[in-house]
């Protein structure tokens, strides 16, 4: 059942939701460490490039696909061709694995947003504060509760009410904290014991200086695949949240210009969180101190703001309420994408649909809040790390389905439909799509020899 009037105001309102589902944890967590460990300057020139190529066809792809079809990802494959339901399917399996965890992580930011609240910022910094959290009995339930129903309020207030007037109000404060955190990190000084000086613009030279040493061939197209597999997860693409959130756009709402906002704010504010994280690390814990994911923010971080001293614990406050309001606005279109699917599944309204996806997601939460704890195991995956239940999901997810569904969507799209069908619906309000020519190209050759390269990487069947 489609909603009445269920669509965004305008440009502006699409932009900024569409940029809140993409601007995550992945920015923050992932991006910074990706550029310390990839020659700096230099995976950010490739990531850049990748952003105006892959992001931009992938991008305007899911979005195209949602707009003309006011489908979801579950009907909209099979509205382009019945034989196609399947990618639908399994495109809509990607927000229902990616929901078991990431309220999951967010009550982990609503802890320490709450522990430098309430306590001295030394707490968080001491030796296996994580560890003891995540691993006990009641806390991480709780905190993942409170995000988790903070979630569901959003989506359950519908679109234009919940998700968009939200999006307005969070995504320019976001941008506010970060720009603030970024211009702080780059005035820092250290002394170590030894004497050693260093200074927080000396971090920056590090962060955007290209790094061409030991550049081998293996090394670059190592480079490209982070790169690559981080552009996906970054832009929320190939798991069916752009295709709803395509729906909600109006006819009258230019395209190209909407994606390439999308594109500049998630890239920007990647790029604004390297530059907060990056000399912050360098300064205190010196260049070996960049870690990726979780231990990153919850571990390297806050000893990172107990050395800062006194201004440590409001920098810690604004960055964990920053860090939230990343993940809040992510979560919203995970949640959103499958309680839409939903409604149009089983033609009922949106509170009973929210209801039901509310309950799922609670109890698959709660299940991967004790991965850690009464449900531990370790498994060792295909791409060779080892993992416990979060990182099973994440890998499906992110390093099996995504690159699997762009692949397909790339071959559907380029190959049995047409490019043209994209691009007559991105130059729909009349605008000329100027970079039909490149779309075309993409779509048709790049995306699905690249994307099967990836896939094979990335899940173990092949070696670079
Ligand atoms: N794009 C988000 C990020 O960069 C992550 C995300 C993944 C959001 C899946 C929604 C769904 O962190």
């Amino acid at each position: 059942m489609k909603e009445k009037g269920s669509s965004f105001s305008g440009s502006i309102g699409f932009v900024l939701a569409a940029a809140g589902s993409a601007v995550g944890v992945g920015n923050i967590w992932r991006f910074p460490y990706l550029c310390a460990k990839d020659g700096g300057g230099l995976f950010l020139l490739v990531y850049l490039v990748l952003v105006l190529t892959f992001g931009f066809v992938l991008l305007t792809t899911d979005v195209a696909i949602g707009r003309k079809t006011k489908k979801n990802a579950l009907r909209a494959f099979e509205a382009l061709n019945p034989k196609w339901k399947f990618l639908g399917k399994l495109t809509f399996l990607v927000p229902t694995l990616i929901m078991t965890y990431y309220s999951v992580i967010g009550g982990w930011i609503a802890k320490y947003f709450v522990t430098y609240i309430i306590s001295d910022r030394k707490d968080a910094a001491t030796d296996g504060y994580f560890t003891a959290f995540i691993t006990s009995d009641i806390a991480p339930i709780v905190f993942m509760l409170v995000f988790l129903a903070l979630t569901a309020w959003i989506v359950y207030r519908g679109v234009e009410k919940g998700i968009e007037k939200f999006s307005k109000i969070i995504m320019p404060g976001l941008i506010l904290l970060i720009l603030i955190i970024a211009i702080f990190s780059l005035t820092l000084t250290h002394t170590d014991a030894d004497g050693t000086v260093r200074a927080g613009m000396e971090g920056l030279a590090f962060y955007v200086k290209p790094d061409f040493s030991g550049l081998t061939v293996k090394r670059f197209l190592e480079i490209l695949l982070d790169a690559m597999s981080q552009l996906f997860f970054s832009l929320s693409v190939s798991m069916g949240i752009m295709i709803t959130y395509g729906s909600y756009v109006k006819n009258e709402v230019n395209l190209n210009k909407a994606t390439n906002q999308i594109e500049i704010f998630d890239t920007g504010v990647a790029f604004l969180a390297g530059m907060m994280i990056i000399p912050a690390v360098f300064v205190f814990l010196g260049t070996d101190g960049m870690a990726s994911g979780p231990s990153l923010i919850f571990i390297s971080l806050p000893k990172v703001f107990d050395a800062m001293g006194v201004l440590g614990q409001p920098v810690a406050i604004a960055f964990f309420l920053m860090m939230g309001f990343a993940a809040l606005t992510s979560c919203v279109s995970v949640m959103e994408t499958l309680v839409a699917n939903c409604m149009e599944l089983y033609h009922k309204p949106r509170k009973k649909m929210c209801g039901a996806v509310g309950i799922y997601s609670l109890i698959t939460a709660v299940v991967i809040c004790l991965g850690y704890n009464k449900l531990y195991f370790e498994l060792k995956l295909p791409n060779g790390s080892v993992g416990q239940l979060l990182d099973v999901m994440d890998y499906i997810s992110n390093s099996f389905l995504m690159p699997f569904i762009s692949l397909l969507t790339s071959i559907l799209i380029g190959w049995v439909i047409g490019p043209n069908w994209i691009i007559g619906e991105v130059e729909r309000n009349g605008e000329h799509f100027k970079r039909a020519g490149l779309y075309r190209f993409m779509i048709r050759y790049v995306v699905p020899i690249v994307m099967l390269i990836l896939f094979l990487v990335s899940t173990g069947f092949a070696d670079l």
